[in-house]
């Protein structure tokens, strides 16, 4: 997609020199982390959650993203999961996943920390890899995924099944203990998984630069990892279209969109 010309007016005002900036810092970084939210994924057409027409606008997070709603209703809630995973199936890593996948395997020293559950860094890292490793591009996914299925009983995590959410007895079942299963995201209340959150934080307090893209940073403990690289001694660079709660602590803030800054700075 080319640049509009009111943004290469923009890009030759001030955005230019953040970008110089932003670019000197992710060069000279020995180490570094990516925390990506919702607006790294919407130029793929999966909705954000708190912007215009964000899936929060639309449905309530009390009625479908809790334990408790799935305890009252999980066939309501199967059928909201349901939907956003033919959803996410139909879109494709976007030129930010594929810039950070491709950033990750050329450098091998940056860990790519994602809220989102829906795969797209995995895919593009796959795709970024071809028939090397993939790993280094992998992400860390802090939130879950909406591509593995958890039973809510015993816990064993197991590929997605096709999901008939008509009624309770049609919900999908635990092959082990013939509990009922759940998508295997972190709702609302839950506490994180314990070792892939030290992951993340652990990337983020030794990682000389934090790249933090398309999150509003208000939900917690993802939104703290970048003020772990800045009390590390590291720096904070964001992308996103507006300001959020992380701006006042980054070094560089640029005012853009995902797809089109995050390959300039990582290229
Ligand atoms: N490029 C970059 N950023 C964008 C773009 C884009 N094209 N479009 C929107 N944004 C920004 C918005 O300005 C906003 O700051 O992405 C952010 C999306 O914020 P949210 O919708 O709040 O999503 P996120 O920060 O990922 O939410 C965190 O909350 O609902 C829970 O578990 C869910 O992981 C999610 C968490």
């Amino acid at each position: 997609m080319g640049l509009a010309y009111d943004d290469l007016e923009r890009l030759v005002g001030g955005v230019s020199d953040d970008i110089a900036r932003a670019r000197d810092l992710i060069e000279n970084a020995a180490t570094a982390v990516v925390l990506t939210g919702a607006g790294v994924s919407a130029e793929s057409g999966v909705p954000t959650f708190r912007d215009a027409g964000g899936l929060w606008k639309q449905f309530r997070p009390e009625d479908l993203a809790t334990p408790h709603a799935f305890a009252r209703n999980p066939r309501l809630v199967w059928e909201w999961y349901a939907w956003r995973r033919t959803l996410v199936a139909e879109c494709a890593p976007n030129a930010a996943h594929r810039a950070l996948a491709e950033w990750a395997i050329r450098r091998g020293t940056v860990t790519i920390v994602t809220q989102n559950v829906d795969g797209l860094h995995t895919r593009a890292a796959r795709d970024a890899a071809g028939s090397a490793d993939p790993s280094p591009a992998s992400p860390v996914e802090v939130h879950g995924s909406l591509l593995r299925d958890r039973c809510s009983a015993c816990d064993a995590r197991s590929e997605p099944r096709p999901v008939d959410a008509t009624s309770i007895a049609t919900l999908p079942r635990c092959d082990r203990c013939g509990g009922m299963l759940r998508p295997d995201v972190v709702w609302f209340g839950e506490m994180l998984d314990e070792a892939v959150l030290a992951k993340a934080d652990a990337a983020a307090a030794g990682a000389d630069v934090c790249l933090v893209v398309g999150t509003s940073a208000l939900v917690h403990p993802a939104a703290s990892l970048p003020l772990h690289t800045r009390a590390g001694g590291g720096v904070i660079v964001e992308v996103n279209p507006e300001e959020t709660p992380l701006t006042h602590a980054a070094a560089v803030s640029i005012r853009g969109s995902a797809a089109d800054i995050v390959p300039v700075l990582t290229g």
